[in-house]
């Protein structure tokens, strides 16, 4: 645990040297300040906005760059065709409840933003050479990794909704 930590500490030390180096390197000295030091982010979900962009994307990497537009409520048909989707495609390595090959499901969606997961769902392969948060999943999933299962967009947005389901109802 004590080494974790170090290891985070470190890591995200090394993110900030990296940050300001770069600040310095654009030649300009015309950014008024525009460059101000990112404090430190403890958060692997960063508000979106003038934030630089060495920074952590919170959406992950993969075909879903745009901000999703979820309403609040659930969409009941579209979970349940999740919900089939999800008992197909991906129970041979998740379970809802607790860890299995890959973590539990249960409260990804607050782990995790919507765009992120989708990314994760569509683009497992990148996600974990690029993606920070999925690497280290890979790390705590002893090395097992996952596979894409080929979902559509549609379905993938389905899969999302059982998710977003399973959450509001806990
Ligand atoms: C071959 C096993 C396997 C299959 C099949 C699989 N996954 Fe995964 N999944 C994993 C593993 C392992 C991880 C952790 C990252 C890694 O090691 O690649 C993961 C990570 C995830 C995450 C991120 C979880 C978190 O806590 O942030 C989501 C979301 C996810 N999978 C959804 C799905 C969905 C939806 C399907 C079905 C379409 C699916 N997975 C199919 C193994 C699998």
């Amino acid at each position: 645990m004590r080494k974790k930590v170090l290891t985070l500490g470190l890591g995200m030390s090394l993110v900030l040297g990296i940050t300001i180096a770069s600040c310095g390197g654009d030649g300009g000295e015309n950014n008024d300040g525009a460059h101000a030091e990112p404090t430190h982010q403890t958060q692997n979900t960063q508000p979106q906005g003038e934030t630089s962009e060495e920074a952590t994307n919170p959406f992950g990497v993969g075909p879903i760059q745009e901000k999703m537009d979820l309403p609040a409520e659930i969409d009941e048909q579209l979970a349940a065709k999740g919900e089939e989707i999800f008992q197909a495609k991906c129970t041979a390595c998740h379970k809802i409840d607790e860890k299995y090959i890959g973590p539990a499901m249960k409260g990804v969606t607050e782990r995790r933003s919507p765009e992120w997961i989708m990314n994760m769902i569509l683009a497992p392969e990148k996600m974990i050479q690029e993606d920070p948060v999925a690497k280290q999943l890979v790390m705590e999933s002893n090395g097992a990794i996952m596979a894409n299962q080929g979902l559509t967009e549609e379905e993938a947005r389905a899969v999302l909704e059982y998710f977003r389901k399973i959450d509001s109802q806990s």
